[in-house]
């Protein structure tokens, strides 16, 4: 980051995204053991909490966190955090460089991502360990409340026809890394509630209202049913589940 760019407030939805899924986030880091002298990579790093993770851990070592908006990412002083403006799609890193290569609710939104993730894993060195966690709609398709699941999935529709983004991906975990030749494979899976402002209602919430135009506009919902569905995310009486993150992993043979 250029000196002239200074770190603007996080936008909600990214806090609440942080809130709800660093704590998985953390464990699963944990658990792939992190040595001190690491190289690690974190694509599309957002506000940069699991890279500071990494870098208090990988002490001997170096983190890169790349994003195409570095407005929310902080180094906060951690000398071994390099903040890299990077577009995953059409920029590259040498081959072998990582340890650890790690990506949060970022491939799921890349129309490329096939193309993509196989660069990603010849970035990693002979052993190096790549952890990807994605959110999946599975959860949100058997909603019970008609307003959420219609609203919710008529959003989704949007975000795949104008973004590219599609929730159905990482319910095809662990193939895209069995394809890729990857070792050692783990999958894993946690479920969000919505409902009452929790984290991940907040997240979905800010999500519905901003695509609620263009949903309403497409004819996937009514403006009425926008503003139900967003409020069931508030409401303090309403249960559902929300995205599930599906997270995989597995290992560059050595
Ligand atoms: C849904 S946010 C997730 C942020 C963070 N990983 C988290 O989980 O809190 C997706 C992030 O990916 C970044 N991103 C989108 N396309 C990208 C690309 N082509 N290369 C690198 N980052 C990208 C976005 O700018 C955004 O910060």
């Amino acid at each position: 980051m250029t000196e002239s760019e200074s770190v603007q407030e996080t936008p909600a939805w990214l806090s609440a995204l942080r809130e709800a899924l660093d704590p998985h986030s953390v464990r699963r880091l944990a658990a792939l053991d992190p040595k001190p002298d690491w190289n690690c990579l974190e694509i599309g790093a957002g506000s940069g909490s699991t890279s500071r993770w990494l870098a208090e851990r990988c002490t001997s070592g170096k983190v890169t966190a790349t994003d195409i908006e570095l407005g929310a990412l902080s180094d906060s002083g951690y000398p071994n955090l390099e903040i890299v403006r990077h577009d995953v799609t059409t920029e590259d890193f040498p081959e072998a460089s990582f340890d650890l290569i790690y990506a949060r609710y970022v491939f799921s939104h890349l129309r490329s991502r096939d193309a993509d993730l196989a660069k990603v894993v010849s970035w990693l060195k002979p052993g190096g360990w790549l952890l990807l966690e994605e959110p999946a709609q599975f959860p949100v398709e058997s909603a019970q409340d008609e307003d959420y699941r219609e609203v919710s999935l008529a959003t989704l529709k949007q975000y795949k026809e104008q973004v590219g983004t599609d929730l159905t991906w990482p319910r095809t975990f662990p193939a895209p890394l069995v394809e890729l030749g990857l070792e050692e494979i783990g999958l894993d899976g946690d479920l969000s509630l919505v409902g009452a402002g929790r984290p991940m209602s907040l997240f979905w919430g800010e999500a519905i209202k901003g695509w609620g135009p263009i949903v309403v506009a497409a004819g996937g919902a009514t403006e009425e049913q926008v503003e139900k569905a967003a409020g069931r995310m508030y409401q303090k009486d309403f249960w559902d589940l929300g995205l599930a993150t599906m997270a995989v992993w597995g290992r560059r043979p050595a």
